[in-house]
């Protein structure tokens, strides 16, 4: 099944058969199919035939899904190089563009969200930010949602990685660094909490850390069916692995602090423990190196948060439903 604008369905009324043309509201006892939006991680690219993969198996699972891979350029090298360099702030706010202005994303009554590794807390961001569409279920895979204390080494001739650790060494809080290399934005060492505080270009302040709470974020958030974060028990990559969970590790002693004995939950800056108290929110185990997944975690993830949902817990109708359609 399809969603469609309500302009370009009455433009097509005519073409139509009046069966197509079922309003919402008539549907609630039927399961309706959300889109689902995948943001992927660093290094990859909308292009790579890994990430088709995984869209044509979201497909395959739950038939009828509409599949949007988030993009940042026209080209999967453009792409690719947008996962290193960039100001997030300006990522994010083209992201929900791009999302809004899609026609099927942009009528459903809500859309489901996957997020690779760093893609899952700029995932995060876009439902504090906008979520115009709203997400229904957010799953996150290996994501660095405290921040990464360390950055990932690069292989040997990846020129783009290299560029963005030298633009690192430069200086990882000045202002130059902060605006266009995208991991140093999630940094987020403890030791170093203060620097953090002050020029972090955009986990401290999706993480609601400063002394001024955006409770906008904290709203948004709350409002998500589901969040399941998901870490890679083996991950020696994305450092500390247990950001994943949003814990916290203190990088001298390797002390962990669980989200749950955390101010940012206990004090609810981000509509966390909302979620938690209504056992929204969950903490995931895959076994294994970061984002090594294997098609069966894939196919269990789709079937348990991406299939189906009871349209009646949905926004309110503004769109018509065309069964059969793909
Ligand atoms: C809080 O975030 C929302 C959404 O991004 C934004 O529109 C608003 O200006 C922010 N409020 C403050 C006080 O920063
Ligand atoms: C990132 O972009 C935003 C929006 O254009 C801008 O306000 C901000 O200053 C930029 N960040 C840095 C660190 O330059
Ligand atoms: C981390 O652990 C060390 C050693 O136990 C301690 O001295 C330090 O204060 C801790 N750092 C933070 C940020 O809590």
């Amino acid at each position: 099944m399809k969603y469609l604008l309500p302009t370009l369905a009455s433009l097509a009324a005519s073409a139509l058969s009046a069966a197509l043309l079922e309003p919402w509201a008539v549907a609630t006892d039927r399961d309706t199919q959300l889109p689902l939006v995948i943001w992927h991680g660093l290094g990859d690219d909308f292009e790579r035939e890994g990430l088709q993969e995984i869209a044509a198996l979201a497909t395959k699972v739950n038939p009828g899904t509409y599949v949007h891979l988030i993009q940042l350029a026209d080209t999967g090298s453009d792409d690719r190089q947008a996962t290193f360099m960039g100001n997030l702030t300006e990522q994010l706010i083209t992201v929900c563009e791009q999302l809004a202005a899609d026609p099927i994303l942009g009528s459903a009554p809500a859309v489901n969200a996957l997020g690779f590794s760093q893609g899952g807390q700029f995932l995060r961001g876009y439902v504090e930010r906008c979520n115009a569409p709203r997400v229904h279920n957010l799953v996150t895979f290996g994501s660095q949602h405290n921040g990464i204390a360390e950055f990932q080494s690069c292989s040997t001739g990846d020129w783009v990685c290299q560029g963005a650790e030298a633009l690192l060494h430069a200086g990882r809080w000045t202002e130059f660094v902060q605006s266009r290399l995208v991991p140093a934005q999630y940094f987020r060492d403890p030791a170093e909490l203060d620097a953090y505080l002050e020029h972090s270009n955009y986990l401290a302040d999706i993480n609601n850390e400063r002394a001024h709470k955006n409770t906008t974020y904290a709203a948004n958030l709350a409002t998500l069916n589901r969040f399941a974060m998901f870490m890679f028990d083996k991950d020696t990559i994305a450092v500390p692995k247990e950001s994943a969970w949003f814990a916290d590790v203190n990088s001298t002693d390797g002390t962990v602090t669980p989200l749950r004995e955390r101010p940012i939950y206990k004090e609810d800056w981000l509509g966390l423990k909302k979620l938690g108290d209504q056992d929204k929110l969950e903490f995931r185990t895959v076994p294994g190196q970061h984002m090594h997944l294997s098609e069966k975690v894939m196919e269990e993830t789709f079937k348990e948060y991406f299939g189906p949902t009871d349209s009646s817990r949905s926004s309110p109708p503004r769109l018509i439903e065309q069964p059969g359609a793909q």
